[in-house]
């Protein structure tokens, strides 16, 4: 139960910044999601259309919470995904380059074209010992926000999607997890999705940015370890 105290700090954090977005803003905005539905649409390795609407309802969230730009926030949650280096050869620079090129077709702001692009290239998991903290409180709430995509049931789906589409192997007891500690490393990996949840999964919630993020995430990680737990135990014949 919350105190009168922290009943007031909560909801004065929530409308630190309940920004309203200008009209110019907006049709950017509608824009822009459909760019994601016709680029995205039918992606099926769980970085779809609709993992962008997730990310980018928890971007708005979190950055309404923590008092972020919700504007520049809410954009770089949309163009997050739409050319990523897992779909590009590892190539970091794409998806900043496709980002700011629509931007730019719209008419938006240099300043804000740059802090887009900034945080589409600081957001992704780059392995277990890379960190990868994003400067702007925009960029740390888009992260929290793709992170919380990976936990929880979504996240599973998501996880076994993945490893389906790149032919990886559901689990295998002889292959133990490999914490990545570059970049390069984490690329080439070729694990099973189960050795997934040890190599990123189970890492994030102590990765997160944000306390609004960090209340979220707990219940998720736990959800996500009990289905390890479980999975194993039916894997041996114990449940
Ligand atoms: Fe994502």
């Amino acid at each position: 139960m919350q105190t009168h105290e922290e009943e007031r700090v909560t909801s004065s954090k929530v409308q630190k910044n309940s920004t309203t977005l200008t009209s110019k803003q907006k049709q950017t905005v509608e824009k822009t999601v459909q760019l994601v539905k016709d680029t995205l649409g039918e992606e099926a390795s769980g970085h779809d259309y609709f993992h962008i609407m997730r990310v980018r309802a928890l971007a708005v969230r979190l950055a309404e919470e923590e008092g972020a730009d919700v504007y520049v926030a809410e954009l770089a949650a949309l163009l997050h995904d739409i050319a990523d280096w897992k779909f590009h050869g590892g190539d970091l620079s794409v998806g900043p380059r496709v980002a700011s090129e629509w931007l730019q077709s719209l008419g938006e702001s240099k300043e804000t074209i740059d802090r887009v692009a900034v945080i589409i290239k600081e957001v992704s998991y780059k392995g277990a010992g890379v960190t990868t903290t994003p400067e702007s409180l925009e960029g740390k709430v888009v992260q929290d926000a793709d992170r919380l995509d990976a936990l929880g049931a979504i996240g599973i789906a998501r996880t076994f999607a993945y490893g389906g589409k790149f032919e990886r192997q559901m689990y295998d007891p002889d292959q133990p997890p490999v914490m990545h500690q570059t970049f390069e490393e984490y690329k080439k990996a070729k694990g099973t999705t189960l050795n997934h949840f040890y190599e990123k999964i189970f890492l994030l919630k102590d990765r997160l940015n944000t306390d609004s993020a960090r209340a979220l995430a707990e219940e998720r990680h736990k959800y996500v370890e009990e289905f390890v737990e479980r999975f194993l135990q039916e894997w041996e014949g114990k449940k």
